[in-house]
């Protein structure tokens, strides 16, 4: 059967930056996340007994063969739990390029899981697919769910999975991307978070993330953007702090991610609310709410290390769409 999916990436407004499983690709702290309508990936998966082997290919780009076997593990997954032995035609396309610090591990592996299990005849709830699609990438299992999500860490394969903690029509925030490098990253994420227990910061940032989700689900139930900004920051320069403190130690900021950083400071102190986050890559995410967006761009159009940017309102999760790419 031949199933097409459309998954978006998603923002982590709490990280993930450690695993206490790592085959499980079980986190050591909850996240937050919200869904980018922007940054997504459409996957066409097709089972028959005609193909000999598994076909795997993405539209106006080339899987590394390390990235070709993650998704024929993938498949696996899907083949084993549907108990069929058929091989695949897998086709992908991304509607922003890959490896730039924008989520195309989470957008992906989100997409093909849902393609994937539908194709192979798999009828799973929206939580059996978080915990699907994790395990194919951590932050792949938040784009699952609608919106504005949460990833309980849990301890096993089936508590680790996230769920919709508001509609993605609950807040009418943005998430401004200025993409200041096209090039892929040099440490992937999952590589990076190996280390993470090298980093004296580690356990801090870790016994500070239950109060900081708590304050993060006031922030939204109040809808405070200010309170959420801050938080969201400060989050980000934790994981950073973690990132730059580990052993060998990670830099993900270039010269222009910081003048990016000091731009939306700058916006700040003319009076438009607008915070940043950052995840692994040199890509600045700007989440502001709908009334500041055209400012907010206008400031970053004018920054020379710019080269594109990504506008992104929440958005719903993974789902089956009737177009197929092939
Ligand atoms: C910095 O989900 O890409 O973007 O589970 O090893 O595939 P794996 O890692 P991945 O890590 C994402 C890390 C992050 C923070 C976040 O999105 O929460």
């Amino acid at each position: 059967m031949k199933r097409t999916s459309v998954a978006p990436a998603n923002i982590a407004f709490i990280k993930y930056w450690g695993k206490r499983d790592e085959a499980l690709r079980i986190p050591t702290n909850n996240s937050f996340s919200m869904n980018l309508s922007g940054a997504y990936t459409t996957t066409t998966v097709d089972f028959s007994d005609e193909f000999k082997v598994d076909e795997v290919s993405i539209i106006d780009g080339e899987f590394s063969e390390a990235e070709t076997w993650k998704v024929i593990a993938h498949l696996d997954r899907v083949r084993d739990a549907a108990k069929i032995s058929d091989r695949a035609r897998v086709e992908t396309k991304n509607s922003f390029p890959k490896g730039t610090g924008i989520a195309s591990s989470a957008s992906g592996f989100a997409a093909l899981t849902v393609a994937a299990a539908s194709a192979a005849g798999l009828k799973l709830s929206e939580k059996e697919l978080s915990i699907l699609a994790r395990l194919g990438s951590g932050s792949a299992c938040r784009s699952i769910p609608d919106g504005f999500v949460e990833w309980v860490a849990g301890s096993t394969n089936e508590n680790s999975f996230a769920y919709s903690v508001y509609p993605h029509e609950y807040w009418d925030l943005r998430d401004i991307v200025a993409v200041v490098s096209e090039g892929a990253k040099s440490v992937t994420s999952t590589g990076g978070m190996q280390d993470v227990r090298t980093s004296p910061l580690w356990e801090q940032r870790l016994s500070e993330i239950p109060a900081r989700i708590e304050q993060m689900k006031r922030a939204f139930k109040e809808k405070n953007f200010t309170m959420l900004g801050e938080l969201i920051e400060a989050d980000c320069l934790s994981m950073h702090a973690v990132m730059q403190s580990q052993a060998p130690p990670l830099q993900y900021w270039t010269d222009a991610t910081k003048r990016l950083m000091d731009t939306v400071r700058d916006m700040r102190a003319s009076g438009i609310p607008a915070y940043f986050t950052i995840d692994a890559g040199p890509n600045v995410h700007v989440i502001c709410e709908a009334a500041s967006e055209e400012k907010v761009i206008q400031s970053m159009s004018a920054i020379s290390d710019v080269r594109s940017i990504i506008v992104n309102k929440p958005a719903p999760g993974a789902h089956l769409i009737s177009e197929h790419l092939f």
